[in-house]
């Protein structure tokens, strides 16, 4: 019998494409998202939906969706008591850098409170592994590139960044205490097939489509570590069976594969960032239309670059980014004129 394993988040972009793929493996996968309208809810039952067809293929594993909140404590308790999932992966939160500016309760709400009852649970029900989403938003305004999960991150320049690290934090301290495997997931820029309607790929696709401008920030000089989706599920995926373990030696870092505490931070990135217009021009290329330009400045809380070092993760389960960001937005595009029927 494959273990159970609670994925959050699973109508979510990351969540329902780690759900496929643990279904595919043959896992009994417990998948649990609230279902909010921070955008387009149609695209997460889409989601839930090619879900339950994959099952009807795939004999082996097994699916059961659950509609609730992280924030809802007893029905997390329920959902622990009756599954006794033996490992987490929590990719619900509140995503968005630029939301967090005009909305930082919800913040407060999936990402703090939701992720501390999170933590009970598995404290309460105790688990093999955690696996919990942060983000490269953690390095903030970080210069020294590329960044290394050993580089000081106390210096968040949105409310969302802060809640990332206050994610590992957290997790950080009720391993310590109750010696939970955790494994925080630094992800980097994910693009993809069935992926955010509030990040750049959609809302460029969407607007040159449509021939609407498309608003440029800080004149275009900014660059991103794209990793597309599908090289990030199969690094989470893979993960599951690494817990960390409470090593003898006490001396090693925090942020090392050897922590004295059983948690780990790990960078999850393509390491090799692109320019943002050079992005624009890949994507003109692929949809075979210009775009039109609005440059503007700097938004509050966007960080000039991200650039991941993966040295760690390459070490641990000998990751490697397979798909080029020239074949990601092809196999983007292709599934945003098949999916929107354009
Ligand atoms: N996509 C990226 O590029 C990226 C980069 C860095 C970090 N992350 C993190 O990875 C995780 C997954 O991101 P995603 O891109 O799939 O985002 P997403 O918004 O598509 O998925 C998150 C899902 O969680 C659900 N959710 C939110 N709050 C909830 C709550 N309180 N209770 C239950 N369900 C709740 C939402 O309905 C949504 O379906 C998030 O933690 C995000 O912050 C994503």
């Amino acid at each position: 019998m494959q273990a159970r394993i609670l994925v959050t988040g699973a109508a979510g972009f990351i969540g329902f494409h780690v759900c496929k793929e643990l279904i595919k493996e043959g896992f009994w996968v417990i998948g649990l998202d609230n279902l909010n309208n921070y955008y387009d809810v149609n695209l997460k039952k889409a989601r839930l939906r090619e879900l339950s067809k994959l099952l009807k293929i795939k004999r082996n594993g097994s699916f059961i969706f659950i509609k609730t909140n992280l924030e809802d404590k007893r029905s997390l308790n329920q959902i622990f008591k009756k599954n006794k999932p033996q490992k987490v992966i929590n990719l619900a939160a509140q995503a968005g850098v630029r939301y967090s500016i005009t909305n930082p309760n919800a913040y407060v709400s999936s990402n703090l409170v939701g992720f501390a009852n999170l933590l009970e649970l598995c404290k309460d029900y105790p688990v093999e592994h955690l696996m919990y989403a942060s983000s490269s938003s953690v390095y903030g305004g970080n210069t020294k590139t590329p960044f290394s999960e050993k580089d000081f991150v106390d210096s968040p320049v949105s409310f969302y960044a802060a809640t990332k690290k206050a994610n590992e934090l957290m997790a950080h301290s009720y391993s310590h205490l109750y010696k939970i495997p955790c494994t925080g997931m630094r992800f980097f820029t994910v693009y993809g097939p069935w992926g955010r309607p509030d990040m750049a790929p959609m809302i460029f696709t969407k607007s040159i489509l449509a021939d609407v401008p498309i608003n440029i920030f800080n004149n275009g000089e900014m660059s991103r570590d794209f990793t597309y989706i599908d090289d990030v599920t199969n690094a989470v995926v893979n993960l599951l069976s690494k817990p960390p373990n409470s090593p003898s030696n006490k001396q090693k870092t925090y942020s090392s594969l050897e922590s004295s505490v059983p948690h780990r931070i790990l960078n999850i990135g393509n390491n090799k960032p692109t320019k943002l217009l050079d992005f624009i021009n890949l994507l003109e290329m692929e949809l075979l239309k210009k775009a039109k330009r609005n440059l503007k400045e700097m938004q509050p809380g966007d960080v000039k670059e991200t650039y991941a070092d993966i040295n760690l993760i390459r070490e641990l389960i000998d990751f490697e980014p397979k798909i080029s960001l020239k074949q990601g937005i092809k196999k983007f595009v292709n599934w945003y004129k098949n999916f929107y029927k354009i």
